[in-house]
C-alpha cells in the first residue's frame, strides 16, 4: 500500500506521513519536529500534554544523576542538556509561552558519613567523566543555601544541572504542535495497523483507523503493551512509580532555596526543586508496583521525612499536591530511539528518569529518523534493536 520511501513524498495523499502514538512531552516533541520538517503529522492521545511530565520535577540533572555503568547515557544526557537554552528559546517563540526554564544549578548534599562516602564516589566518577563538580564543606553548602539543616556535612556544587517546568513544557509543546499543523486524535491508540510486514498506523479506542506511512510508539510505559506489535518488537518498557509532592513557598519566605537541593537519604533519592513561581517540588519515590498510581501515606511520609532532614523549614510550607506518575523504565535505564525491527515502526520511549532532560535531543533524533531513515551517530547506542531477538531481525 505504501511506497517504501521514508520521505513525505512516499505517502499517498490523504494519509499522514507520521502517526505518533502518545502525546506526552516525548510524543509531542517528536510530532513538532516532524511537522517542522514538512511531514504531515498526527498524534493519538486521549489527553495530549499529559503523561509522566505532569508529575516530573523537571530536573535537568545530567551530572548529579550520573550512575556507574551509564557513561553512554551520560553522553546523550549532556547533548540534550546543552541544547536546552536554544530549544527553550525556539519553543517559547513558537508557542508564545514561558516554559519555566531556570539556569539555577544544583547542590547535592550529604548528612552522615555514609552519604558523604556516596557523594565522594559520585564526585570521583564525575571528575573521571570530565564533568564540572565542586566539593564543598557543610559550612560552604549552608552559605549557599541558608535553609539547609545544620547536620549537612558536605556537598557537591554542580552549576550546570538546571531545571525546567514540565507542565509548562508540555503545554508549550502542545501549542507549538497545533501551530505547526499537527493533527490531534483525542483517543487512545489500541492496536497497531499492519500492511503485510510493515506498520501502517493505528486503530483508536473509538474504532477510527488512522493509516500512516510511519508510526512512532511514544506512549511512555504503555509502549510495551500495544496490541498488534509483534512480541519481539515490543519495547521492553515497564512502569516505575514515582510519588511527588508540591509545596508552596509564600512570597514572604523567598528566596527559600535558590537552586535544586538533593541527597541520597537511607538509600533513596530525595530532591527539592524551587520554581520561580514559588512552587517547591519534592520528589521522588521509586517503586516497582506495576500500573499502580496510588498516593500512599508511606510515600508521602518518607518524602517529607527525608526532605525535612535536609531542609527543616519545609514543615512550615503549605502542601498543595501529592501525585504519583509512571516513569517508562527500560532494562538498561536508557531510552529506545528510532527504527524497530518492524519496518515503518519506530520507538521513542524508555526515557525512565530522564524524559524531560532528553526531550530536546529526542526531538532532533526522531526528526532525522523520520525524514532520512537514519539514526544519527549520537543515538546509535539507543536503537530499540539492542533488545530484539537477533534471530528474528531482518538483515540491516
Ligand atoms: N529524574 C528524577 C526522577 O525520575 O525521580
Amino acid at each position: 500500500m505504501y511506497a517504501s520511501s521514508t520521505t513525505p513524498s512516499g505517502t499517498p495523499p490523504g494519509i499522514c506521513d507520521v502517526l505518533v502514538v502518545g502525546g506526552g512531552v516525548i510524543g509531542l516533541v517528536t510530532a513538532w519536529r516532524a511537522a517542522q520538517r514538512g511531514l504531515r503529522t498526527a498524534v493519538a492521545d486521549p489527553a495530549p500534554g499529559g503523561g509522566a511530565a505532569q508529575v516530573a520535577a523537571g530536573m535537568l540533572a545530567a551530572v548529579t544523576e550520573l550512575h556507574h555503568g551509564e557513561q553512554t547515557l551520560l553522553a546523550l544526557n549532556l547533548a540534550s542538556a546543552r541544547r536546552y537554552p536554544q530549544f527553550t528559546a525556539e519553543l517559547e517563540e513558537a508557542s508564545g509561552q514561558d516554559t519555566g526554564y531556570r539556569a539555577c544549578g544544583t547542590l547535592a548534599v550529604a548528612l552522615d558519613a555514609d552519604d558523604r562516602e556516596h557523594l565522594r564516589e559520585l564526585h570521583a566518577l564525575q571528575l573521571r567523566s570530565g564533568l564540572e563538580s565542586q566539593w564543598l564543606t557543610g559550612r560552604e553548602c549552608r552559605r549557599l543555601e541558608p535553609m539547609l539543616a545544620p547536620g549537612v556535612s558536605g556537598g557537591l556544587r554542580v552549576d550546570g544541572d538546571h531545571q525546567t517546568d514540565p507542565r509548562r513544557l508540555a503545554r508549550a509543546l502542545l501549542t507549538a504542535c497545533e501551530r505547526a499543523g499537527v493533527v490531534f486524535h483525542r483517543a487512545e491508540a489500541v492496536r497497531l495497523l499492519r500492511d503485510g510486514e510493515r506498520a501502517a498506523g493505528a486503530e483508536l479506542a473509538d474504532g477510527t483507523r488512522v493509516p500512516a506511512g510511519q508510526t512512532v510508539l511514544a506512549a511512555g510505559s504503555r509502549s510495551g503493551i500495544m496490541a498488534g506489535v509483534p512480541e519481539h518488537v515490543l519495547p521492553p518498557v515497564r512502569p516505575v512509580k514515582g510519588q511527588v509532592l508540591r509545596l508552596r513557598v509564600p512570597g514572604s519566605y523567598a528566596p527559600f532555596l535558590s537552586r535544586t537541593v538533593r541527597a541520597v537519604v537511607r538509600g533513596g533519592d530525595v530532591y527539592l526543586v524551587p520554581r520561580s513561581n514559588g512552587e517547591l517540588v519534592v520528589g521522588a519515590t521509586t517503586e516497582e508496583l506495576g500500573w499502580d498510581t496510588t498516593v500512599t501515606a508511606g510515600g508521602v511520609y518518607e518524602l517529607l521525612r527525608d526532605a525535612h532532614e535536609l531542609v527543616p523549614g519545609i514543615t512550615e510550607l503549605p502542601l498543595v499536591e501529592a501525585r504519583a506518575g509512571l516513569r517508562p523504565g527500560s532494562p538498561d535505564n536508557a531510552p529506545l530511539l528510532g527504527p524497530t525491527a518492524l519496518p515503518g515502526l519506530h520507538a521513542a520511549t524508555g526515557h525512565h528518569r530522564n524524559g524531560v532532560l532528553l526531550t530536546p535531543v529526542t526531538g532532533d533524533v526522531m526528526a532525522e529518523v523520520l525524514t532520512c531513515g537514519r539514526l544519527p551517530e549520537e543515538a546509535r547506542p539507543f536503537s530499540p534493536r539492542r533488545f530484539s531477538n537477533a534471530l528474528q531481525e531482518p538483515p540491516a
